[in-house]
């Protein structure tokens, strides 16, 4: 009989993990506390925006006409310890704690606290959560004093990007689980039969190393995206090329070309807090100098959100940005996705906004998301009106729409043709001959 899984937490993780499982043949339960969330999801809605997820649940939720039945959600523990499930993975979120940089495991602990009563003797629990390292054997504990006979715990980090979940989740490029038993190596080997099938590396490690692989991924694609950002400083004074180094450097295969877009840096509600966290947990070890250079990451990072803003303040004359109006394209932390989670695009708008700019605002799926967390700024609700009377137009998220825009109808409506590219992905030939003045992070003055 195929096993029965609960997912815990309904986020990116937990919703594209659940119906990922259902693809693959499961009987899945997910379960958040959030009602209205709940309720979209058992109507088949995903209520951010992920491409392809809508299809992949609608193929599977109960109740929609010709899907498969095998997932359902419900807000309810009660529903949850009925279901009786053999694996239930945790998948809610670990935020950065106010004023400090340690993650925040309250809504981890809460989950485990629910979950552990109402699991039946013999069931795996499965923490996806990204957390500080010794959490699972804290947690294991926990399991052992509060659940049934037989219950054991796996930790199995997850490495999808917002964007490509649904491919990352069904194909993902390697599947990692810390266990302390064979029964749940053997548990998980089934789970992800397809995938192993399919190839994916199965790398089987004890508790610690698992929760470390995950936070020290994401610590060295920061530190990746520093590095260039870094060189991309230096090429401004040097008067060098970051894109054309990037793309030098990019051809040793040990180096490799991913992840070296120079720009205005990383956010979304991953890599930063997660390189905090990481810092933040290794001082509790006494292994704090071994993270030090994180902090010199964070801080290329951050910097370069302050260097865009010098760069348009620049451009609109080099004093105040009082009076002046700045268009920005794109709010969200990367394109194809709306989460605007410690994005740099929205950071720099406010930052400008808050230095007295008139700042108007488009992104293509961000908008409602922007709004909450900065009603303050202006919005428009195309690319072509954002940019009308600006003195600048700061182009902060790589959207393909923006890749797609013709300088000239943009040049007919702005106030002056002034481009700032903080993504370097734009053409940049293209909008000079339009007859912008096209500046971009790293690279020299035309
Ligand atoms: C990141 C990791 O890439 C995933 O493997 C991981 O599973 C996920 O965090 C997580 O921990 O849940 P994500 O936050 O979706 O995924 O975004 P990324 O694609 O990593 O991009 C992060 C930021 O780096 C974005 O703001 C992006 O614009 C920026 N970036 C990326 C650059 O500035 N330059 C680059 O070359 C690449």
């Amino acid at each position: 009989m195929a096993l029965k899984i609960t997912v815990i937490g309904t986020g990116y993780l937990g919703a594209t993990h659940a119906a990922a499982m259902a693809e693959l043949g499961f009987e899945v339960l997910g379960l958040d506390v959030v009602p209205e969330k709940v309720g979209m999801l058992a109507a088949g809605r995903v209520p951010m925006y992920e491409p392809g997820l809508e299809e992949l649940l609608t193929r599977h939720v109960t109740g929609i006409e010709g899907s498969s039945g095998r997932l359902r959600f419900t807000t309810s523990w009660d529903e949850l310890e009925e279901f009786g499930g053999d694996v239930h993975f945790v998948c809610v979120n670990t935020p950065q704690k106010h004023g400090e940089y340690a993650c925040d495991m309250s809504y981890v602990d809460a989950a485990f606290a629910s979950l552990a009563p109402r699991v039946k003797g013999g069931a795996l629990v499965v923490g996806k959560s990204t957390v500080p390292v010794g959490s699972a054997d804290r947690l294991a504990r926990l399991l052992a004093e509060h659940a049934p006979e037989g219950v054991d715990l796996a930790w199995n980090p997850e490495f999808l990007r917002e964007g490509f979940a649904v491919r990352d989740t069904l194909h993902p490029d390697r599947i990692v689980v810390g266990v302390d038993c064979e029964r749940a190596e053997k548990v998980l080997r089934e789970v992800y039969a397809t995938p192993i099938a399919e190839g994916s590396p199965f790398v089987v490690t004890d508790f610690p190393t698992a929760e470390l692989v995950k936070t020290s991924a994401n610590s060295f694609l920061a530190t990746k995206i520093s590095f260039i950002n870094a060189m991309a400083e230096v090429c401004e004074a040097a008067g060098g090329d970051v894109v054309k180094l990037a793309e030098a450097i990019g051809h040793d295969e040990r180096i490799g070309n991913k992840f070296l877009r120079a720009g205005i840096g990383f956010g979304g509600g991953c890599l930063p807090k997660d390189i905090r966290a990481f810092m933040a947990r290794a001082g509790e070890l006494g292994a704090d100098q071994a993270l030090t250079f994180l902090r010199e990451v964070d801080s290329i990072n951050m910097r370069r959100r302050g260097h865009m803003v010098e760069l348009a303040r620049e451009a609109v004359g080099g004093g105040s940005f009082l009076g002046t109006r700045v268009a920005v394209l794109g709010a969200t932390f990367k394109p194809d996705s709306d989460d605007v989670r410690d994005s740099p695009a929205l950071n720099v708008a406010g930052q400008i906004h808050l230095q007295g700019g008139q700042v108007t605002v488009y992104d293509p799926k961000g908008m409602a998301n922007a709004r909450l967390v900065f009603p303050t700024l202006g919005y428009a609700d195309t690319a072509l009106e954002a940019v009308r009377g600006a003195d600048v137009v700061l182009h902060l998220t790589e959207w393909r729409e923006f890749r797609e825009l013709d300088p000239a109808v943009l040049g007919e409506v702005a106030s002056r043709r002034i481009l700032l590219d903080g993504r370097n992905a734009l053409d940049g030939t293209k909008w000079r001959e339009a007859g912008w003045t096209y500046r971009a992070m790293g690279r020299p003055r035309a």
